[in-house]
C-alpha cells in the first residue's frame, strides 16, 4: 500500500508545525503504523530556515516524550503540493497563504489541524512565539488531541 504523506505547516516552522510533526510521528508510531506514513512539517516564511525548533517547544516535547531534536526549520515549497497528500495548517493565515500558493490541478488537500479535535474543532492553534511557557503546554495538549483525530480519519478514509 502507497504511504500517505502528511505535511504540517505554520509560519515560522520551529513551534506549531515542528510540534505537530514530532507528535504525529509519534502517535503513528504507537500505533505501529510508521511504514504506513511519510511526514514533515514546514513553514509559509523562511525566517527561521535550518533552524532548531524553538528551545520552548523542545522543552515541553521531552517532558511529554517527544523527541524533536532532529527537525529543522524550511519553507513550504510548490512541489510540496505534488508530493504531499495532506497538507494541514496551524492557523487560519497558514491556510489562506497555502490557498493563495497551491497550484489549481495540485494533489495535496489541505486541512486545519484542530478540526481533527475533538474539543477544538473550527479553531486555530495559537501562535505561542511571543507569550510564556503556558502557550507552549497549550500547543501540545491541542496538537496531541488532533493527532489522534488525524490519524483516525487517514486511516479511515480511502486514498
Ligand atoms: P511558529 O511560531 O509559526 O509556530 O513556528 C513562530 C515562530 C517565529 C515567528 C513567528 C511565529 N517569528 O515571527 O519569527
Amino acid at each position: 500500500m502507497d504511504k500517505t504523506s502528511v505535511l504540517f505547516v505554520c509560519l515560522g516552522n520551529i513551534c506549531r508545525s515542528p510540534t505537530a510533526h514530532a507528535v504525529f510521528r509519534h502517535t503513528v508510531g504507537v500505533a505501529g503504523l510508521s511504514h504506513r506514513f511519510l511526514i514533515d512539517s514546514a513553514g509559509t516564511s523562511a525566517f527561521h530556515s535550518g533552524s532548531q525548533p524553538d528551545a520552548r517547544s523542545a522543552a515541553e516535547g521531552r517532558s511529554r516524550g517527544i523527541d524533536m531534536s532532529d527537525l529543522r526549520s524550511r519553507p513550504v515549497t510548490l512541489d510540496d503540493f505534488e508530493q504531499f497528500d495532506w497538507v494541514i495548517a496551524m492557523d487560519f493565515t497558514n491556510l489562506a497563504d497555502l490557498k493563495r500558493m497551491k497550484p489549481d490541478d495540485a494533489h495535496a488537500q489541505l486541512g486545519l489541524m484542530l478540526d481533527y479535535s475533538t474539543d477544538f474543532k473550527g479553531q486555530p492553534v495559537p501562535d505561542p512565539y511571543y507569550g510564556g511557557a503556558q502557550g507552549f503546554k497549550t500547543v501540545y495538549d491541542q496538537i496531541e488531541q488532533a493527532c489522534v483525530g488525524l490519524l483516525a480519519s487517514l486511516t479511515t478514509a480511502k486514498k
